[in-house]
C-alpha cells in the first residue's frame, strides 16, 4: 500500500513504522538528487507558511528548516529564545492553538518532550520536535541516509554511540537502530546507559526488525568491528556547567581515539551530530580544555579530521531530511520515493 504521511507529527522515531522511516530516506534521496541537478521543488507547498520555535540555539537544523522550507516554495518565521511569549506569559497549549490557525507546520527545539507532545496535542497542523533533552528525531533521519550513501544499507549495520547514551542523541540511535534492524551498542560507563523502560520498548522493536541492542562498559569490546562510531558532546545544551567534571571524569575514557577507529571494520565511518569540542577553536572548547588540560573532548581533532569522518555530508543530509520530513507531512510529493 502507498504512503502517506500527511498531516502526522514527527516528535520521535518511536511513532514511526520501519517502513515510514525508510519512506522519508528514500524521499529525501530523491529530493537531494532534484537539487543537486538544479531541478527547483518551489511548486510543492508553495502558499504554505511554517513557523520554527527555538528555545535553544541552533545552527544546522535552524538553517535545514529554513533553507528546506523554502526550497519548497514556504513562508518561514522564525522565533529565536528571547523571541516569543511561549513558555513565559502564554502557556505551550495557547501558543499551539494560535501558532496552528496562522501556520501550516510548526517546528519546536527545547527542553522536554512533554512540550513538543502537548503542542502537538493542541495545534490542528503538524508539529516537528527539532530537539528535546529525550530525543533528536530529524537528526535520526540524515544519520541514515548518510550511513546508506556511505555503506550502501542500513539493516545488519553495526553502530557503536560512545559518551552519555541517557541523552537525545543516544536515546534516538537506540529507536533508530532498533527500528531499522541495525546493531547498536552503546559504549559507556553503566550509569550512562539509556533508561530500562526505552530499551525494553526498543528491544520490542528489535524482535520485529532483527536488530541487537547491546550495551558495554569496554570500549575496545564495544568498537570491535562497529561499521559506524558514534559520539555527540558531553554536555548537552541546557545542563549545567558544573557537570563537565564528573563527564569528563567517567567519560574520558570514551573518547573517540585512532585507537577505537581502527578497532572498527575496515570501512568504519565516523559519525558526529555536530558541534563537536575537537580543538579549542571554541569559547566552551577553550574554556573546558583550559580548566582541565584537554586539548580536545568527546573525539580527537585526528579522527574528525580523518578520511573516517563524514560528519559534514551528515550536517548536509539533515537538510534533505528536513526537507523531506515536511513535504511529507505536509502532504507533497506523496508519488515519489
Ligand atoms: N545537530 C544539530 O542539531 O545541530 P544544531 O544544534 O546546530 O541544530
Ligand atoms: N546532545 C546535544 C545534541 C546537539 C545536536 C544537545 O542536546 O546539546
Amino acid at each position: 500500500m502507498a504512503i502517506s504521511l500527511k498531516g502526522r507529527d514527527f516528535l520521535t522515531l518511536k511513532d514511526f513504522k520501519p517502513e515510514e522511516i525508510e519512506y522519508l530516506v528514500n524521499l529525501a534521496a530523491t529530493l537531494k538528487e532534484k537539487k543537486k541537478n538544479g531541478i527547483l521543488t518551489k511548486d510543492a507547498l508553495h502558499g504554505k507558511n511554517i513557523v520554527l520555535i527555538f528555545e535553544k540555539t541552533s545552527t544546522r537544523t535552524r538553517c535545514s528548516f529554513e533553507v528546506a522550507g523554502h526550497d519548497l516554495g514556504m513562508e518561514v518565521t522564525y522565533l529565536d529564545p528571547a523571541g516569543s511569549q511561549i513558555g513565559k506569559k502564554e502557556s505551550i497549549a495557547d501558543t499551539a492553538r494560535v501558532l496552528g490557525r496562522m501556520y501550516d507546520g510548526i517546528e519546536y527545539r527545547g527542553f522536554g518532550q512533554e512540550i513538543v507532545e502537548e503542542l502537538a496535542r493542541y495545534a490542528d497542523v503538524p508539529v516537528w520536535n527539532g530537539l528535546t533533552n529525550e530525543y533528536h528525531p530529524t537528526q535520526m533521519l540524515a544519520d541514515l541516509l548518510t550511513i546508506k550513501e556511505q555503506l550502501g544499507r542500513l539493516k545488519g549495520v553495526k553502530l557503536t554511540y560512545m559518551g552519555d547514551a541517557r541523552y537525545n542523541m543516544g536515546n534516538s540511535l537506540m529507536i533508530a537502530c532498533a527500528k531499522m534492524g541495525m546493531h547498536f551498542t552503546a559504549c559507556a560507563p553503566k550509569a550512562y546507559f539509556p533508561n530500562e523502560k526505552l530499551i525494553e520498548e526498543c528491544m520490542e522493536y528489535a524482535k520485529e526488525s532483527g536488530a541487537t541492542l547491546s550495551f558495554e562498559e569496554d570500549v575496545m569490546k564495544g568498537t570491535e568491528g562497529a561499521d559506524v562510531i558514534y559520539t555527540d558532546v558531553w554536555v548537552s545544551m541546557g545542563e549545567p556547567e558544573n557537570v563537565w567534571k564528573e563527564r569528563i571524569d567517567a567519560l574520558l575514557p570514551y573518547q573517540v581515539t585512532m585507537d577505537v577507529m581502527k578497532n572498527g571494520a575496515d570501512d568504519v565511518i565516523f559519525l558526529h551530530c555536530l558541534p563537536s569540542y575537537h580543538d579549542r577553536k571554541t569559547t566552551i572548547g577553550k574554556k573546558v580544555g583550559e580548566t582541565f588540560g584537554l586539548n580536545e573532548l568527546e573525539v580527537t581533532d585526528e579522527v574528525f579530521e580523518s578520511s573516517y569522518s563524514r560528519v559534514f555530508e551528515e550536517a548536509e543530509n539533515r537538510m534533505h531530511t528536513i526537507k523531506a520530513m515536511m513535504a511529507a507531512t505536509l502532504g507533497a510529493f506523496e508519488e515519489e520515493k
